[in-house]
């Protein structure tokens, strides 16, 4: 072990012992170097790795801080390990709730979307400007499938930056992760297979499965640390399963993100079954600190891993652009798309490949990171001082969502409703599970600024929780 790994070592088991607790100053960097007798540099390392482990946070101009003490939930004990359902029937309930969200004075807790205020629409706007007017005759068969090519060559180079390897002819351009998704898990499987999901699980792998007829089996996804994987070694023992549909980073609902040893063990247990995994990763580019860690597609040897995503929940939404880098499914997933949407539309195509390789898109997505981490604190803590303490919230770092577990009388189906009558969505637990095992869980958006709007919508969920609570 290096040295300023042994360091952060003993600087987090202080932590956890309560030498500093949340919230408090650690000692500068020159101090502690002078204690330890080691040099600057090794100190400056290990306070970054404490930092990318989310135990301390740094404050510009004041030093490091131990990051606050925050809740977290862990999957419910009297759950089982899995559940199997022949017949999924979520998608009139979906519809419902999405239908219900729409108007634009709701309070969008229950949203999907990060807050648009935070993306460049004016910049993509000038960018869609600038690619009709250049637009060559042949501009619809020359962005037919697999897609525009300078945007599949932009994507390829993000990939790189993170250390994957993934051809531009490996990619296909979809219309938003959802169509990536749903191809991928159409290619995959015939009427009546296997479907290894979360649970709990974003309610559009749930609505897949009901349309094209599947039996979904959902593993029990902690929280914290993502899915069961002893649990989903036992069901692919035991069930021909033909797809996992899975994320592995910043999960919906939950927020969770698995390990690297996770994620490597994930892979070699779809390998050993010969399974075929979708990748689900569209919160991807929403980590907090220096780095978002990897796909599972990293680990992928021989093609078997669907990496799927889109820009809708980092640059735009409504645009539509998505992606599937389909592994040695490629060519098949094209000839799919061709017999079912014919293609991304070719305008917005090149409108996002011209605005992703500017320099305007990383600036961009450092500050959305930064905003979105800053903000999700804040409604953390906001959540925390006006919610009554028997509503748990669990505390993840990257993407915008937060998972509360409300206390068991509550029904979340019934508060969404009577919230919704007040001007306040939310997203209840059983939009998530084919079983309603999430009845008295709810999904909050957290990527909006804690205005005095959002406080009093808070008041409005604490008043209906304690009044729910008190009726059974
Ligand atoms: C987990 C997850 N996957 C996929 C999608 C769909 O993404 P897109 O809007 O790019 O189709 C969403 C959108 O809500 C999502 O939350």
């Amino acid at each position: 072990m290096a040295k300023y790994e042994q360091l952060a070592n003993d600087l987090k088991t202080r932590i956890d012992q309560g030498v500093w607790q949340g919230g408090d100053k650690l000692p500068s960097l020159r101090q502690t170097a002078s204690n330890y007798g080691l040099s600057l540099m090794t100190v400056m390392n290990a306070y970054q790795l404490l930092e990318s482990q989310g135990a301390i946070t740094a404050v510009e101009k004041s030093g490091y801080f131990v990051a606050p003490d925050r809740e977290t939930l862990s999957y419910p004990q009297h759950h089982d390990k899995m559940y199997l359902s022949d017949n999924t029937d979520i998608n009139d309930f979906v519809f419902s709730v999405l239908q219900s969200s729409k108007q634009p004075s709701i309070i969008p807790f229950g949203s999907g979307f990060p807050d648009p205020t935070l993306f460049p629409q004016q910049a993509i706007s000038r960018s869609l400007a600038k690619a009709a007017q250049k637009l060559s005759p042949t501009f619809a068969a020359d962005n037919l499938p697999p897609g525009n090519l300078g945007l599949r060559k932009a994507i390829s180079q993000r990939y790189a930056k993170v250390g994957l390897s993934v051809s531009p002819d490996e990619i296909l351009i979809t219309s938003g992760a959802m169509e990536s998704l749903n191809l991928s898990l159409e290619l995959l499987t015939k009427e009546g297979d296997y479907v290894v999901i979360e649970s709990p699980a974003f309610y559009g792998a749930l609505q897949a499965i009901e349309r094209l007829k599947l039996k979904a089996i959902a593993i029990a996804t902690d929280p914290q640390t993502g899915m069961d994987l002893d649990a989903l070694e036992e069901v692919l023992a035991n069930y021909p399963v033909k797809a996992c549909w899975l994320m592995t980073r910043y999960q919906n609902p939950l927020g969770c993100s698995m390990s690297r040893e996770g994620q490597e063990r994930l892979y070699q247990l779809v390998k050993s079954y010969n399974v075929s995994l979708i990748e689900d990763d569209v919160y991807q580019e929403l980590y907090e600190r220096d780095k978002g860690g990897v796909p599972v597609k990293y680990f992928d040897e021989d093609g078997r891993v669907l990496h799927c995503s889109s820009f809708s929940k980092s640059l735009i939404a409504g645009y539509r652009v998505g992606w599937v880098a389909a592994g040695k499914y490629a060519v098949e997933l094209q000839k799919l798309q061709l017999m079912s949407t014919l293609s991304t539309s070719a305008p917005m195509q090149l409108a996002i490949a011209d605005f992703i390789q500017s320099v305007k898109y990383e600036r961009h997505l450092k500050n959305l990171r930064k905003q979105l981490s800053e903000r999700k604190e804040a409604m953390y803590q906001l959540l925390r001082s006006k919610l009554p303490g028997t509503v748990k919230v669990n505390y993840t770092t990257g993407g915008y969502f937060l998972w509360l577990e409300l206390p068991v009388e509550v029904d979340a189906t019934k508060l969404y409703f009577q919230a919704i009558e007040k001007g306040v969505s939310l997203a209840p637990g059983n939009l998530f599970s084919a079983e309603q095992q999430y009845n008295h869980y709810i999904r909050l958006n957290a990527s909006y600024p804690c205005t005095k709007e959002i406080e009093v919508a808070i008041d409005t969920l604490r008043h209906l929780i304690l009044t729910n609570a008190e009726k059974r």
